[in-house]
């Protein structure tokens, strides 16, 4: 028994071994370019990490060193690495001192470390980068403990999509860019480190982590999260982490997590890594969620106390295949993650909640989409599918077209093609890019193979793909229970039904959050005093509906709802609830009042967010 345990590792072993040689091969052959990252893969390709680090709450900064086995090929003479403002000490190379130096500073990219290799060298390379991250760190955010659930201990979590790993460890930072790792980290006892891989589901008594990740992964996914954390399991292979004053509610939230799991495999094949399991940060996390391999980080925003927001898991969870398995080469194809994950999603609430449920949630991606387009304008750029970020900030591309425009196109081919063909292709599509790299060009011809050239010719891809707007024969998805919703909502601001005798009957949020859409935007302050006397929205327990009718209310100057506004703006840091609010109050010529609340909340914002923030209203800390 125990000989054959012991040889399927070795095959295992064996078998990720040689996945990650050939992994770094394709690398160097595959000539692609990134604009974004300094490295230069075709002579000097990173596979494997080894992470020594020591998390230091007291000074707010990590002291760790890197070692990098790196595959060279024989002509290489340096090896070169993203970073941004981290403090170098020491650099080793198979063990002896090198030369090396830093480039110059690039306000996007940040520098080149750039190390020498000895010439002629057979075989891989162990460089060992020793370093402190600074304070100023863009990746790592340390909460204070007030500004965590418990209020008694800090609490750090990483960042690292779209370029900001190189902020934390120096890394070869392009999605195309695959390694395996292991991490023996410090942290105070007492506390819990949680990484992008295999975790402890208890604290250890010394407060040493070790972690491995046998799977090759892109620097975007490195993460690590330490708090004052315990876990809870939901399902065989799945589980949540959150602080303990959390736990139970999160549990509650994400009791259909395996169940979830199950549907998604279903759907596009078995699920590639093991565990899966949710984080629960804290508020200032500026996204709803990320898709850190293993263990999803999430906002607790999503506790909504009734599971209404779970789409969002389901979208983190599709990442898995989409983005995770299959990833984005560059982020000029960031669709190719960000769409056809919200397609996978849509998919998976279909089955896991109704087919009119999954309508709501595609039609209100519809209608997000069509203000998105209108923002941007209709002739924008940034409006094509595949985008061209070269010389600007990644983030900056990093819009509801590759999510919403993305997934209007793929559902699109599911019509012209048929469910049972789409499927078909994808679930085939996975497990042939499985651990690798594509771009749109690629994913296009692949297509066009699988779908015969008619049918294809027929989607009007380069309208889709490489012009900006939406092709006008798109019909976006219809919802039955909107239907209903706009007949209230009409009902209300048109015929004058009084807000306590509407047919509001069960509504889930999905249909609050159309209703409040349709709300008139200017001068109708006296129907949301009335609407909110009924159903006091200002205090709503579930963040999506505060934030849409914050946003409503302060396009019709209700007033009401600024004590509530700025409490909300001060306890929550997601940037998709602080754009539209800060947006709408200087627009609504309140930039006054915006700076003011503003100014108390921004030390408590993570830079993902204060960086977009501070432009919205052209704010400067000095
Ligand atoms: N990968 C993204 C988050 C992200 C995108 C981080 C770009 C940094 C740069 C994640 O999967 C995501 O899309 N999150 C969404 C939620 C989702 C339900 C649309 C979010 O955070 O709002
Ligand atoms: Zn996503």
């Amino acid at each position: 028994m125990e000989k054959i345990v012991i040889s399927t590792l070795i095959a295992m072993s064996v078998l990720l071994f040689s996945c990650n040689n050939e992994s770094a091969k394709r690398t160097m052959e595959s000539n692609y370019a990134d604009t974004h990252s300094y490295a230069q893969p075709s002579t000097a390709v990173v596979k494997h990490l080894d992470w020594q680090a020591n998390v230091r709450f007291d000074e707010r900064m990590i002291d760790a060193v890197a070692t990098w086995t790196v595959s060279v090929t024989k002509d290489a003479e340096e090896v070169i690495f993203d970073t941004e403002r981290l403090i170098i000490k020491n650099v080793l190379v198979d063990g002896k001192d090198s030369e090396w130096r830093i480039s110059s500073y690039d306000p996007i990219k940040g520098t080149a470390l750039i190390i020498q290799v000895p010439k002629n060298h057979q075989g891989d390379l162990k460089v060992s980068i020793e370093y402190r991250t600074p304070t100023s760190a863009r990746a790592l955010f340390w909460a204070a403990p007030s500004q965590t659930y418990g209020k008694k201990q800090p609490f750090l979590f990483t960042q690292s999509q779209a370029i900001l790993a190189r902020t934390w460890i120096p890394c070869q930072d392009s999605p195309g860019i695959r390694f395996t790792y292991e991490a023996s980290v410090k942290v105070p006892s007492g506390m819990m480190a949680l990484m992008s891989a295999e975790n402890p589901q208890a604290k250890s008594m010394n407060g040493v982590y070790k972690f491995k990740m046998d799977q090759a992964i892109p620097s975007y996914l490195l993460a690590l999260a330490v708090g004052d954390i315990e876990f809870q399991s939901i399902g065989p292979r799945s589980g949540v982490y959150a602080e303990p004053g959390q736990l139970v509610a999160a549990s509650y939230e994400f009791s259909d997590l395996e169940k979830m799991i199950s549907v998604a495999e279903g759907l596009y094949g078995s699920y590639a890594w093991g565990r899966y399991d949710i984080l629960v940060l804290p508020p200032s996390f500026p996204f709803g969620g990320m898709e850190n391999p293993r263990l999803t980080f999430a906002t607790p925003t999503i506790i909504a106390g009734d599971k209404s927001l779970v789409s969002l898991v389901a979208h983190e969870l599709a990442h898995s295949w989409s983005g995770n398995l299959v990833t984005n080469e560059t982020w000029d194809d960031f669709w190719l993650n960000e769409g056809f994950t919200v397609y996978f999603e849509m998919r998976i609430m279909e089955e896991f909640a109704g087919k009119d449920y999954a309508n709501m949630l595609a039609n209100l991606g519809y209608s997000s989409l069509k203000n998105t387009i209108e923002d941007l304008g209709p002739t924008s750029a940034d409006t094509k599918l595949k985008l061209d970020l070269e010389g600007r900030n990644p983030d900056d591309g990093m819009t509801d077209i590759a999510y919403e425009k993305g997934y209007a196109f793929l559902r699109f081919i599911e019509q012209k093609w048929g469910r049972n063909n789409f499927d078909e292709f994808l679930k085939s599509y996975f497990q042939q890019f499985q651990f690798k790299v594509m771009n749109t060009e690629g994913f296009l011809k692949v297509l066009k193979d699988k779908m015969g050239e008619s049918l294809y010719n027929d989607l009007n891809v380069n309208a889709w793909v490489y012009e900006p707007g939406l092709p006008s024969n798109y019909e976006p998805v219809n919802s039955v229970r909107f239907e209903k919703v706009d007949s209230v909502a009409n009902a209300f601001g048109t015929a004058k039904v009084k807000a306590g005798e509407l047919a509001i009957v069960d509504w889930s949020t999905h249909e609050w959050l159309r209703f409040i859409e349709s709300l008139p935007s200017k001068e109708s302050s006296a129907l949301l005093v009335e609407l909110d006397s009924v159903f006091k929205l200002s205090i709503s327990g579930n963040a999506e509906i505060l934030c849409a009718w914050f946003e409503k209310s302060i396009k019709n100057d209700y007033r009401g709802v600024d004590e509530n506004l700025r409490r909300f703006l001060n306890r929550v840091g997601r940037r998709k609830f602080l754009v539209p609010l800060y947006k709408a109050l200087v627009e609504e010529n309140r930039k006054d009042f915006a700076k003011e609340i503003y100014k108390e909340a921004r030390p408590g914002y993570h830079s993902v967010s204060i960086q977009t923030i501070d432009e919205i209203l052209n704010f400067s800390a000095l």
